[in-house]
């Protein structure tokens, strides 16, 4: 993929059956907590509220492909962002979703001045999501073994993480 291509922008109301086509699609939710949109209001209602959590859309020709989205921290917990990212399938083994989360990362960083940490809490299991991590210079921290239930079943996590001060791998 050239990636020249990609392109990271908020989401537009005209995006909604892009965002339907890629969202709708089981095999994207199955590893993560995004739930299946199932119908155009779904996706207007997800356009509509991009702004909380911070969400963007990862888009190729100016088309919405998937997502990269950031939880920024409150309280004592304001010093971070916790962030996911999402790609229809028939984009997934071309990189585009490291080169989207190296976009994201000045953004982040801009928008949300307090924030010196983007951290990303990854199923033990899910190998190509960690390698989204590491391609987009995120540095493993480590693994939390039993830490959470995901869809019915226990499992451990690894904790990738990024500091501002972090250099940024060109893409
Ligand atoms: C995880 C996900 C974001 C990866 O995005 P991607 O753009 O395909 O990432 P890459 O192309 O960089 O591939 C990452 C790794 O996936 C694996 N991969 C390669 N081709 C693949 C394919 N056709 N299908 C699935 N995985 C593939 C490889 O191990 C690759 O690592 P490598 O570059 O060292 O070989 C994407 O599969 C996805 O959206 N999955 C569902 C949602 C999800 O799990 N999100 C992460 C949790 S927040």
């Amino acid at each position: 993929m050239d990636s020249s291509r990609i392109t990271l922008r908020p989401y537009k109301s005209t995006d909604a059956d892009d965002v339907l086509s890629w969202a709708s699609d089981d095999r994207i939710t199955r590893s993560t907590h995004f739930s299946t949109l199932t119908s155009k209001e779904d996706a207007l209602n997800f356009i509509d509220k991009s702004s909380i959590p911070w969400r963007r859309s990862i888009c190729i020709d100016d088309r919405s492909i998937g997502m990269v989205v950031a939880r920024p921290g409150s309280g004592d917990d304001r010093c971070r962002a916790e962030i996911g990212y999402v790609l229809g399938v028939e984009y997934w083994g071309q990189g585009i979703t490291p080169v989207a989360v190296k976009m994201a990362i000045p953004l982040i960083l801009d928008e949300f001045p307090e924030i010196v940490r983007l951290q990303a809490l990854s199923n033990a299991e899910h190998k190509a999501s960690h390698r989204v991590l590491e391609k987009a210079g995120f540095i493993k921290d480590g693994m939390f073994r039993k830490y959470l239930y995901f869809k019915g079943e226990i499992k451990g996590v690894v904790l990738y993480s990024f500091l501002s001060t972090d250099p940024i791998i060109p893409s």
